[in-house]
């Protein structure tokens, strides 16, 4: 498979930290040391649903590919705006992707990088030529906006990306999952509340995080995760051109950075303006870079996601 179109959108409205600090007891100060962000983008207007489809317009645009030429359509998502239906067949509906098969993928921060795997099975059956994946979120709906320590740190928007059957840009891909650990960042879904069960309360809950060991988690995963991916596919740490990861937290990119003993020239960010957008990070992140020119053809990239679940993905892909 290769990536041949990337796409991005972001909400206009940007709130700062000081911004924050208006209703909340934190500060500029503390956002910025303790984890890189200084802005971050918030849907006013914008919806999950209108954010993915202007990042697959654009990713289709990049691409060349018109939508009825798409056959898969995989949206990664926990903020999609109905249950049903999904996210990914109102994109369809959108685009008039009318001969994609359509479907979410929950991964949460891991949810590009799913995604990515799934088109990439799919592809490699020969039945299915041209695959939209996208990662769209609007955090700002589930999070605790009294609640300091996990409001700062999360923004809204979504990016995307075209991926096609013909050429051979992913060398190697790794994904893994932990579940037992997966209290440490969980948001509760309605309460069973029917005829036969009364629910005591049937409110959806925020995101609650144990912040501490979700830094701990991504800290010791995810340079594993890329070194395993590197292993696999017969390159060392050296090599890769620009890492890609999960924009979570400054600090957790530069452990990974020293980990793999890497300059952090080789890793771009955007948390200082966009914070930590889940499924949205990495695709965002990618389409930025892709635009920016910085990536050469023959480049090795590697991109990795972590997050809730717990699950944990990476690839790398000579450009
Ligand atoms: N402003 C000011 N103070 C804050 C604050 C904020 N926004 N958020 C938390 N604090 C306070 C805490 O209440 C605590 O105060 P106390 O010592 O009086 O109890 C103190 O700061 C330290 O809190 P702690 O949680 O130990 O800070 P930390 O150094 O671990 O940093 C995170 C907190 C959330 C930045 C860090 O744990 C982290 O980045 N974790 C990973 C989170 C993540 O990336 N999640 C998404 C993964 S996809």
């Amino acid at each position: 498979m290769k990536i041949i179109g990337t796409g991005s959108s972001l909400p206009k409205k940007i709130v700062t930290n000081d911004d924050l600090s208006a209703f909340l007891d934190t500060s500029d100060e503390w956002i910025r040391t303790r984890t890189g962000i200084r802005e971050r983008h918030i849907a006013v207007e914008e919806t999950t649903t209108s954010m993915g489809v202007e990042a697959a317009r654009n990713a289709l645009e990049d691409a060349g590919v018109a939508p009825e030429e798409l056959d898969l359509i995989i949206a990664a998502t926990v903020t999609s705006d109905r249950i049903i239906p999904m996210l990914s067949c109102q994109v369809q509906a959108e685009l008039g992707a009318k001969n994609a098969v359509a479907f979410d993928i929950g991964a949460a921060c891991s949810g590009f990088l799913f995604a990515l795997g799934t088109a990439n099975a799919y592809l490699s059956t020969g039945k299915y030529k041209n695959a939209l994946i996208i990662g769209a979120e609007t955090l700002s709906k589930i999070m605790d906006w009294t609640d300091r320590s996990t409001c700062v740190l999360f923004g809204d928007g979504a990016g995307a990306a075209v991926v096609s059957a013909e050429g051979d840009h992913l060398l190697s891909i790794v994904q893994g999952s932990d579940g037992a650990g997966g209290m440490a960042l969980e948001c509760v879904n309605r309460s069973t509340n029917n005829p036969f069960c009364r629910a005591e309360s049937n409110t959806f809950s925020y995101v609650h995080m144990d912040g501490p060991a979700v830094y701990k988690f991504a800290v010791r995963t995810i340079p594993k995760a890329i070194m395993q991916v590197l292993d696999e596919a017969g390159l060392t740490p050296d090599q890769v051109d620009y890492y890609l990861l999960h924009q979570a937290n400054l600090r957790i990119l530069d452990a990974a950075a020293a980990r793999l003993k890497q300059p952090m020239e080789k890793f771009p960010t955007n948390m200082e303006r966009c914070g930590n957008i889940s499924a949205a990070s990495v695709p965002i992140l990618l389409d930025e870079v892709c635009r920016a020119g910085k990536i050469k053809e023959g480049d090795l990239i590697v991109l990795a996601g972590f997050g809730a679940g717990l699950t944990w993905g990476a690839c790398v892909l000579r450009w």
